[in-house]
């Protein structure tokens, strides 16, 4: 009966007894990425693009979405570039044309090819219809002359097909993206992390997710291609393409993982400086805040503790506590905190290095005290290539087993989009016993993508399992936090000890 109720109790938690960990694929970190059953159905990723045709294109947006980025590269300096959007719906599109960029750079990649790069960003102008959806796209002039003397009635026509070059311009496809609704109660976003181009199991659903449009953001919680510095930075490249047509179409919220630590973060800083960085009064796009409807969510590096120095740590500290009280000020119009890292505060396995030592360091870093003393309502994070969910939680004891006005944070790693690591089991072996605690509420080993509903009193996600076919499976997990209104100002943190020697007992 004991072994019964232990099996029981095993396979409740995901936990998986004896079983070895999947072997690294090939095309994984340092080598070149190959075709396999997830990306050949994705074909931008393997064109080969002109040098001054738009590539690697994605979306971003400042706070409520009042203004929306794009970023893409060229392999080459441009002439001249156009950014249209116009509302979907119209049947004579006015087309809001755009020239002039925002921002234009060159970047070269730290390898030794040195190869280089021109990154763009345009930005929306002026209001946007509220609960609209835009249509948009990039044009490359192929020269000076032709560029400047297109009359833009000329350009309007919008109907065609217009992935491919004409009119003197190289044409990228046609986007989406919508515009935040005001007046509706509740809008969703996806989260995701640990994203490879090998093994990426969750891509179709990803993709499908972003086109939908029921989405307004996503935010992704580090760790890209594996790694885009490879290959004198081609890998980059070569991940930015195979995503376009997700990230092109639901504006990113992006945070940097470990593998993107090459060249002191070169890849990441360059290839999303889209993410609204100089609105949040950063320095860095490493660093980062959004307020939407009613949540302000908040993305920061962990990397400098394990990649760089702990001292560079302290800015991004300094910069959250500043950017917390503002966000604590404004709590009555929004309720919700989320704050996003590439690693976990907690995490469960045999591999006492990621979650014991790695989590104490983050831990006793003072971001945890952070995120207690200004009453940050969740930490989502990835690394981990698994799904993990945390009760309320602080300083390693549960402070509730409960979601409902919860007394601190919680926890969810979301690491498991795919790549060539594989996942992560949840192992235990005689010699290696899986390290975890009573904060563990939920575990899952298999591949999967999380959503959540926000209203001004709830937070419903949902953890979706993606089956190994890439087809989207059950959902394996499913929990609402909620608050009461009284509970939008400040909360002094009481951890209830006696509760966790309950928990103790119940677990034994
Ligand atoms: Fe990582």
């Amino acid at each position: 009966m004991r072994l019964f109720c232990f099996v029981l109790f095993c396979i409740a938690h995901g936990l998986v007894l004896a079983q070895e960990e999947p072997e690294y694929l090939p095309g994984g970190a340092g080598q070149p990425a190959v075709l396999d059953d997830y990306n050949t159905e994705f074909s931008r990723w393997l064109h080969d693009y002109e040098p001054i045709e738009p590539q690697q294109i994605h979306l971003s947006m400042v706070s409520d979405g009042l203004a929306y980025r794009v970023q893409f590269s060229t392999l080459a300096p441009l002439h001249t570039a156009v950014f249209q959007y116009w509302p979907a719906v119209e049947e004579k599109p006015k087309v809001t044309s755009i020239w002039n960029r925002e921002e234009t750079w060159e970047f070269v990649d730290g390898g030794s090819e040195h190869r280089r790069q021109y990154m763009h960003i345009f930005k929306t102008q002026g209001p946007l219809r509220e609960n609209t959806l835009y249509h948009y796209r990039i044009g490359s002039a192929k020269s000076d002359g032709n560029a400047y003397a297109q009359d833009i009635e000329d350009l309007v026509d919008v109907t065609g097909d217009d992935d491919g070059d004409d009119d003197g311009f190289y044409w990228s496809p046609k986007y989406g993206f919508h515009t935040h609704a005001k007046n509706v109660d509740q809008f969703s976003f996806m989260m995701a992390g640990d994203l490879g181009i090998v093994n990426a199991v969750t891509l179709r659903q990803m993709t499908s997710m972003a086109q939908s449009q029921h989405y307004d953001f996503f935010t992704y919680l580090g760790d890209f291609a594996y790694d885009m510095a490879d290959m004198n930075g081609t890998k980059g490249n070569e991940f930015m393409n195979l995503l376009q047509d997700t990230f092109a179409t639901t504006p990113l919220l992006t945070t940097p993982g470990n593998h993107e630590s090459n060249y002191t973060f070169a890849h990441y800083t360059n290839r999303f400086r889209s993410v609204p960085y100089r609105e949040s009064n950063s320095l860095s796009p490493d660093y980062y805040s959004v307020d939407y409807k009613w949540m302000h969510i908040v993305s920061i590096t962990t990397e400098p503790l394990f990649e760089m120095s702990p001292e560079s740590f302290e800015t991004v500290k300094a910069w959250l506590r500043q950017d917390l009280a503002r966000a604590n000020a404004n709590r009555a119009e929004r309720p919700w905190i989320i704050v996003m890292g590439h690693r976990p505060l907690y995490c469960s396995s045999n591999d006492k290095a990621a979650c014991v030592e790695d989590t104490n360091t983050l831990r006793q870093s003072g971001l945890e005290d952070i995120l207690l003393e200004f009453s940050v309502d969740a930490y989502i994070c990835g690394h981990r290539h698994n799904y993990e969910r945390t009760y309320p939680v602080a300083r390693g004891e549960v402070t509730s087993t409960s979601y409902k006005n919860a007394p601190s944070y919680f926890q969810l790693i979301i690491g498991n989009a795919g790549n060539y690591e594989q996942n992560k089991l949840f192992t235990s072996t005689p010699t290696e016993p899986l390290v975890t605690g009573p904060w563990s509420a939920l575990r899952y080993a298999g591949y999967g993508l999380s959503t959540v509903s926000v209203t001004q009193n709830t937070l419903s996600f949902v953890h979706w399992q993606v089956e190994k076919d890439g087809s989207r499976g059950r959902p394996v997990d499913q929990f609402t936090a909620k608050k009461d209104k009284k509970q939008n100002d400040l909360f002094p943190i009481s951890i209830d000890l006696g509760l966790h020697k309950k928990l103790e007992r119940i677990l034994e």
